[in-house]
């Protein structure tokens, strides 16, 4: 996967971010260990979410592992003994990798995970966040929780289970056993294989084709997605009857509009 311009590191290097041309880029950098996750990284990518995300420049975000054979192997099991040894110290594990990911489940401009080789434990977590997946053929998908005896939590469970439905859920999770992309495709856990080859460049298309699109539509169609998925009674119709506002009375949607009529390419500014 080439590199992009302006780089960024965060803990230690195991984690990156790259911006160009409205695309934010975070690696997980760690292929020794097949990008898994230790605290320090959770930490970092906690970092590099909030960089990308207060970055104005940045319309898209998408996710990667470094060195071909991974997404993300899950959390680093070697911080496990000092770390996750018992139910307190799980917990105070937990929260400080959750802390992270909420900033993910809440992120407030697109993201995708671009998936190449091993998307195992932690490493489904954090694809099951994301806005849309995106698949090599190589592809592996699994959760081994139950070959660690270690209990998947509750937000993991329901984003999996609102992708792939109760009973994939169960039998992955029962067994820990791994899927492949054709099988992940099929179960709706991923959006779209590709060639390993040409996976950047068509996760990149996507990723170009968001930035270029009117930023308030796509934030109106994020927080509506995301209000559909909650129960009626935690639904925000006030949140999404706001942004409806905001995009209808936009700037954006006046030059939306007039460059239909002009026969060119709309610019948008985002407001
Ligand atoms: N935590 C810590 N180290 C990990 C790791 C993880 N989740 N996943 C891989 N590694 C390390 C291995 O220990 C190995 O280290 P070593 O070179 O010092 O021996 C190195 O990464 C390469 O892994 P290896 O198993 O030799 O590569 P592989 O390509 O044959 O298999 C995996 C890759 C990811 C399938 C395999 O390493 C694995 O099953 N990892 C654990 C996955 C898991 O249980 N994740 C859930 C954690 S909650």
């Amino acid at each position: 996967m080439p590199d992009l311009p302006h780089e960024a590191p965060y803990a230690d290097g195991k984690i990156i971010t790259e911006v160009a041309d409205g695309v934010g880029v975070i690696t997980f950098n760690n292929p020794d260990k097949r990008n898994a996750m230790s605290l320090e990284m959770w930490e970092g990518f906690g970092e590099a979410l909030t960089a990308l995300r207060d970055d104005d420049s940045v319309r898209v975000v998408i996710m990667r592992g470094a060195g071909g054979k991974a997404f993300v192997s899950g959390a680093d099991i070697s911080q496990f003994e000092k770390n996750r040894h018992n139910a307190a110290a799980s917990e105070e594990y937990g929260k400080r990798s959750a802390a992270q990911r909420a900033l993910l489940a809440d992120y407030p401009k697109p993201t995708i995970a671009c998936i190449q080789g091993f998307c195992l434990g932690g490493g489904m977590q954090v694809a099951m966040l994301a806005d849309i997946r995106i698949a090599a053929h190589d592809s592996q998908f699994g959760i081994p929780a139950a070959k660690l005896g270690i209990a998947y939590g509750f937000d993991g469970l329901r984003h999996l289970v609102s992708l792939v439905g109760p009973s994939w859920a169960r039998l992955l999770m029962y067994t820990g056993m791994r899927i492949d992309s054709t099988e992940a495709l099929r179960i709706g856990l991923v959006e779209r294989v590709i060639p390993d080859d040409q996976l950047w460049g068509e996760t990149m298309a996507i990723a170009a084709t968001i930035s270029q699109n009117a930023p308030l539509a796509i934030k109106a169609a994020k927080i509506t997605i995301a209000e559909v998925l909650k129960d009626e009674s935690a639904r925000d119709m006030t949140a999404i009857k706001a942004i409806g506002t905001a995009c209808m009375d936009s700037a954006d949607f006046r030059e939306g509009r007039q460059a239909f009529m002009d026969k060119r390419k709309p610019q948008f500014q985002g407001k």
